[in-house]
């Protein structure tokens, strides 16, 4: 039985917070058995295995590159993308991640399977700046130096190819000939359909398409406007407990 806990208080949309997380405290004590316990990221679950936290090389990526409470607290969506970026390093083709935002979940993947010595390119996407009338919201580091910044960040990974501009848009002028997982996360409909219309197609049989937003109540025109373009693939999207939608690709 693993004796590890991830313990984090970032839940989103609770009236009264410290009510809401006194409650959750509350909760844990009163569990008979204190192992096993994830908290935070809308999520409450116990008695589980929590596998990632027993896997040596991505805590010690998590150690080094994760240093804010909201990072924290998606470890267990992070893991996904390791899953996914770990089952394409089978296959031919590269990565793709569509709102990179920081690159955080990146880099923790990529020091995870030491990504800068494999024979693959990992291609990163994101405005990295936001005005307003943008479709999506506002980061706390959007900025005219996150482009730069994120740059910098994967310096010492030269397969690591950053590109700022509007997905879909910019997807014709830098993009994979294949690709072996794909990871969409830009809380943005259109943008995400555009992507699949544009990448879907040069994903290769068996590579995972992760879309980060698809569970979560707020970006339901989002999961609805995806359930219709893949339906008329023939693909069904699951939706993972971590609020990420999963497509296999055939
Ligand atoms: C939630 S953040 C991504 C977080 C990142 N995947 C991570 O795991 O750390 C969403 C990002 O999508 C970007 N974004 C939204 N619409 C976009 C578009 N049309 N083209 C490129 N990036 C976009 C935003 O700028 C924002 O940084």
């Amino acid at each position: 039985m693993t004796d590890k806990n991830h313990l984090t208080g970032m839940f989103w949309g609770a009236a009264n917070k410290p009510e809401f997380l006194r409650g959750i405290q509350h909760s844990v004590n009163n569990l008979d058995v204190q192992v096993g316990i994830y908290t935070g990221d809308q999520l409450f679950t116990f008695n589980r295995n929590l596998s990632f936290l027993d896997d040596e090389a991505f805590m010690r990526s998590v150690e080094k590159n994760v240093h804010e409470d909201v990072e924290r607290a998606i470890l267990w969506r992070t893991s996904i993308l390791l899953w996914g970026v770990r089952n394409g390093m089978h296959l031919e083709g590269d990565f793709v991640e569509g709102g990179c935002y920081k690159g955080t979940s990146v880099r923790v993947v990529c020091d995870t399977v030491d990504f800068a010595h494999c024979d693959k390119r990992y291609y990163l996407y994101d405005l990295f700046e936001h005005a307003p009338g943008m479709a999506h919201h506002a980061m706390p580091d959007h900025g005219n130096q996150l482009y730069q910044a994120v740059v910098d960040r994967f310096a010492d990974m030269p397969n690591v190819v950053v590109t700022q501009g509007a997905v879909p848009e910019v997807l014709h002028r830098v993009a994979p000939e294949k690709i072996a997982f794909m990871h969409l996360d830009m809380n943005n409909a259109a943008a995400e359909v555009g992507a699949l219309e544009v990448l879907f197609d040069r994903m290769v049989p068996g590579a995972l398409l992760v879309l980060d937003d698809y569970g979560w109540a707020v970006y339901r025109d989002q999961k609805l406007a995806e359930d219709a373009w893949l339906a008329k693939r023939g693909y069904q999207v699951m939706e993972l407990p971590t609020g990420q939608g999963l497509v296999i690709k055939r």
